[in-house]
């Protein structure tokens, strides 16, 4: 978060805001959008532009100088390395340039360049630096998991002409056709080219060079001057460059392709805009620069908080992806060319590094999320309150304050999780510390939060005090753990708590001291129920350019931090997670970590959660949020949300309102306001806001089963959590840029939010012919296209589409954790066949006991031919789900609701009591047969408009076992007329 104004009369208590005053002069009031860079006045974007402007130009006749030294090639496990050479005007020799392609078991490729003589160290710094001397090549360390390394020994090689063809990839459908003069590479699938790398010759690998002499007086400078190659200033800090102009750059070209999507993240429209001006386009390219950005601006390029650099091309038919592995600072113009069809070509440059891109050929949007994950892990699978409904602002003052807030979510019957302290529960800002005024028995609070199964969540920024007698700074200092100035002393900046150092979480003894912090009895007063939040792990510094650390300032192993920037933030979350799972929970046992960052890059996912940083309380910012999100899904990081209520100013009841029924829909919930803000908690708002909020949180709640299914999917094959209309309907054309309405998992339950001011009815848009059903009063939506909706304030837009089976948990509690042991209700909605299909997946929620097969994991199917409800096991290890079961043996199916009944029964008879439907179990578990004597409703539908429901109550189906439940009609002579 960020200081707009400190005024002593804010809401927060005096204290507070006086010792903030005191602590430290704020520069942030002072930042704004011009604080940060434009293509334009950054060098190597500056300079790449220009390149490709004239490389583009007919007149020039550009030929990329780049070529393939073909007796150089070599395939070998997998792996084809070969020389590039670069032609340099008025220069005999060749810049030689290392090429490897590694292809990958399922079908993904990777395409590295470097530069040999940067390999061999073979170059001159300027000035007295100790950087290394190599490109960057440990971006692969942290954004890819492991073991990610699944070599396709099954290459199969051609050389013809000067073109070499590389079969590979699962049947060999993949190809890479390698063309050695000029170089570049095209990717084919089923026959046809999808992704072409240097397809328009900006290639450009800006090679060592020794920086020219001042040209004399009156002379040009020498074309190898690059126009901001050298020392570089931007509002007043200079950056020294020890090793010159080093970007790289390369366009890549989607064929036939309309749409693209990912890199986030920016508050911008899901499918990415053009970058190159002209009608309703971005003058700017996306920029990828992880920032402290105050006060956002919506519908732009400009960079936020964290970056991913992945992107997908969709178009009916197919999806194909790219991941630009490069963690210095990055921009991407995006082009459209319209001939027959469309083609987006893109152009990526970042400021250092090795070039390194990765392909993904599809042919679905399921099976590039799938492969990305196989590189850069799926999403964690968080312990299960992280996905309820958090409490934060800027801040909770003291216990007693904490503690008011608790009750009054009880006494207004609100559920929540968790209470988040923002940083003003510190000692002055010194992390690892509570101040002992205000929350003098921290100990006791973390107790009664529990007693309702919630949780703390404690900010812990990466910046630490630059004071005396704290032991935590001098144990950074004397242990030398924190990030080093280009002269390779401890770095000194400003944030929160005004000098500062910065922890070097790049260093493996860094993360090893962090998780020492962390225990128990290290940090007092925490206990098994404190979470951490990392914030300003851009990261952020006050004095420093473009609100962060100077590029040339040192890392571990002397890398600039040119060269890992936006790696930086992920490298903290990772020491914070692995030191909450490093903490003594007790019973041997080992608890999910949660924590939430701002900054991030490819692979954080594995990590936990994000949010996009300080939105503001306007509606712009609310409509903006959907798309980020959507966005994050696709780029493999979907725990993710907006600050509900908008960080900066204050809602107005109605967008308050309209936020949180936007907001149950953010796969992280959490409402949050900046210390000026006005208190706003939901009982705050008065009736019939309150009202309202509250029933919009309880159907969050409801649907946690369905939301950890999700989760669930997530972390096994990378699917989003909420998904956009394509990538539910890949081949539905018309809704490809669809962002402002989203499915939930594999649900069928399509959510379009209420955005605008005073608006009552939203178009939503159906992609095919099935039957959707209002959820709210199951009135039928039917017919490819938009579809109007009522949406007065008390009302969410939400449909359920025709052919899902959703889990729910109907009983309201105070906490997720409450709900533990409560009853489940399956919502099965019928398609226009009268068929239904739903999972669940269920686990302790905490450890990881789950990796051991400790879970539930079912498949539901409605038939509505044979009226058969089935749960059938998708646990693969039958030993283990027998084992579990002992465990949740007790869980239970409540209800069935059945939504279109008429689909599949002849409800005629039912409706006029002609008959009525009996259920008959069959628990498949034991071969039991028994007669079922729940009790069902049926209520026939209001009009032909609306479906009708057939409710079984008091199913008493246990949730861990196999069973069929088949509906019979039976004759209606021997039944009590009601009971219909
Ligand atoms: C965290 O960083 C360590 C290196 O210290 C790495 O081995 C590990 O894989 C990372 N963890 C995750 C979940 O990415």
């Amino acid at each position: 978060m960020r200081v707009s104004a400190l005024s002593p009369s804010n809401s927060a208590g005096g204290l507070t805001v006086l010792l903030l005053l005191l602590d430290f002069i704020t520069p942030a009031a002072t930042v704004k959008h011009e604080n940060f860079k434009t293509c334009s006045q950054s060098g190597f974007c500056r300079r790449n532009r220009a390149f490709a402007d004239h490389a583009l130009t007919p007149e020039s006749n550009w030929v990329s100088p780049y070529e393939v030294k073909e007796n150089t090639v070599l395939l070998q496990n997998g792996i084809l390395t070969a020389e590039i050479l670069k032609t340099v005007p008025g220069q005999a020799e060749k810049v030689v340039l290392p090429l490897n392609i590694n292809f990958q078991k399922n079908g993904a490729v990777r395409v590295t360049i470097d530069e040999l003589k940067r390999t061999k160290g073979d170059i001159v710094l300027r000035g007295e630096s100790k950087a290394r001397k190599e490109r960057y090549n440990e971006a692969e360390r942290w954004a890819l998991i492991p073991d990610w390394d699944v070599r396709d020994d099954k290459v199969v090689y051609d050389n013809q002409k000067g073109q070499i063809t590389l079969a590979f990839g699962p049947d060999l459908k993949y190809k890479a056709v390698v063309t050695v003069y000029p170089f570049n590479i095209k990717f084919e699938r089923d026959g046809e080219t999808h992704v072409v790398l240097n397809d328009r010759g900006l290639m450009n690998v800006e090679h060592w060079r020794a920086q020219p002499p001042e040209p004399e007086e009156g002379k040009e400078k020498s074309p190898e001057d690059l126009d901001g190659g050298w020392d570089e200033t931007f509002g007043g800090n200079t950056d020294t460059k020890p090793r010159g102009p080093e970007a790289v750059g390369m366009d890549i070209s989607f064929p036939g392709y309309d749409h693209v999507f990912g890199i986030p993240s920016h508050a911008t429209s899901l499918s990415l805009k053009t970058t190159r001006g002209g009608e309703g386009a971005y003058e700017e390219p996306y920029r990828l620069y992880n920032a402290d950005v105050f006060e956002y601006i919506v519908d732009s390029p400009m960079t936020l908080y964290g970056s991913i650099p992945f992107m997908q091309a969709h178009r009916k038919g197919s999806s194909v992806g790219v991941l630009w592995l490069n963690a210095a600072e990055t921009w991407v113009d995006v082009v459209k060319e319209k001939k027959t069809k469309t083609d987006t070509k893109t152009h990526w440059v970042s400021e250092s590094g090795q070039l390194d891109v990765w392909v993904f050929l599809g042919p679905t949007p399921q099976t590039i999320y799938k492969a990305y994950g196989e590189l850069t892990g799926f999403t964690k699978m968080p312990p299960s309150f992280a996905i309820a409904y958090h409490q934060c602002r800027w801040n909770y003052v003291s216990e007693e304050d904490v503690k008011d807030v608790d009750k009054k979510f009880d006494k207004h019957d609100i559920p929540y999780d968790v209470i988040w302290l923002d940083i003003e529960y510190t000692d002055g800002k010194r992390y690892f510390t509570f101040d002992p005024l205000t929350f003098k028995n921290p100990e006791k609070m973390m107790k009664n939060i529990d007693q309702t199964e919630r949780k703390v969540v404690l900010i812990i920024d990466p910046h630490i005090k630059n004071t005396e007698n704290y032991p935590v700074v001098d144990e950074l200092k004397s242990k030398e753990l924190a990030v080093k100035d280009k002269a390779g002393d401890i770095y000194e900046g400003w944030c929160w708590p005004g000098s500062s150092h910065w922890v070097d979480a790049f260093n493996p003894a860094a993360i090893e001291w962090w998780k020492s912090l962390f225990k128990f009895d290290r940090f007092k007063g925490t206990a098994k129920n404190t979470y951490i939040w990392n914030d300003m792990n851009e990261p952020s510094v006050f004095n420093g350019p473009e609100t962060t650390m100077p590029k040339d300032n040192l890392h571990f192993g002397n890398w600039e931090h040119r060269d890992l920037h936006n790696l930086n933030g992920m490298t903290f979350m990772n020491a914070t997670h692995q030191a909450l799972e490093a903490r003594d929970v007790g019973k041997g046992k080992t608890q999910r970590s949660f924590v939430l960052t701002r900054a991030f890059f490819a692979g954080a996912q594995r990590l936990g959660a994000m949010w996009t940083g300080d939105n503001e309380a306007k509606w712009e910012h609310l409509q903006a949020a959907l798309p980020m999100l959507l966005s994050q899904g696709i780029a493999g990081f979907p725990f993710s949300g907006a600050d509900v209520g908008g960080f900066f100013g204050n809602p107005s009841k109605e967008l308050l309102t309209r936020w949180y029924q936007s907001g149950i829909w953010y796969p992280f919930f959490r409402a949050h306001a900046h210390i000026d803000a006005k208190r706003r908690e939901p009982y705050l708002a008065g009736e019939p806001y309150t009202s309202i909020i509250r029933d919009a949180i309880r159907l969050r709640y409801a649907l946690l089963p369905a939301w950890y299914t999700a989760f669930h999917r997530a972390s096994k094959d990378g699917m989003p959590i909420i998904r956009p209309n394509f990538v539910v309907h890949p081949d539905d054309e018309e809704g490809f840029g669809i962002d402002d309405q989203a499915y939930i998992g594999d649900t069928g339950l399509l959510v379009k939010p209420v955005v605008g001011e005073g608006v009552d009815k939203v178009d939503i848009h159906l992609a095919d012919d099935e039957i959707y059903y209002d959820y709210w009063n199951h009135k039928i939506y039917q017919g490819k296209g938009k579809k109007e909706y009522s949406a007065p304030l008390e009302k969410i837009p939400l449909l359920m589409r025709g052919g899902h089976i959703i889990p729910r948990r109907d009983r309201p509690r105070r906490s997720s954790g409450l709900m533990k042991h409560d009853p489940f209700t399956l919502v099965l909605v019928l398609s226009q066949k009268g068929h239904a299909m739903g999972f669940l997946y269920h686990d302790d929620g905490e450890s990881f006991d789950y990796k051991q097969g400790a879970f539930i994991h079912r498949q539901f199917m409605y038939n509505g031919n044979l009226k058969a409800l089935t749960s059938r096991d998708l646990h693969k290890d039958r030993a283990a789900a027998a084992a579990y079961r002992k465990v949740a043996g007790a869980l239970q199916i409540e209800k069935i609701v059945i939504v279109g009944a008429s689909n599949s029964l002849d409800t005629s008879a039912l409706a006029n009591g002609k008959s009525k439907a009996k259920a008959i179990l069959v628990e498949d578990d034991n071969g039991k047969v028994k007669e079922w004597h729940a009790s069902l409703a049926y209520t026939a539908a209001v009009d032909k408009d609306h479906a009708d429901v057939l409710v079984i109550k008091n199913t008493k189906l246990r949730i861990a076992h196999d069973w069929t439940v088949y509906l019979e009609q039976v004759g209606a002579e021997d039944k009590p007329k009601d009971e219909l």
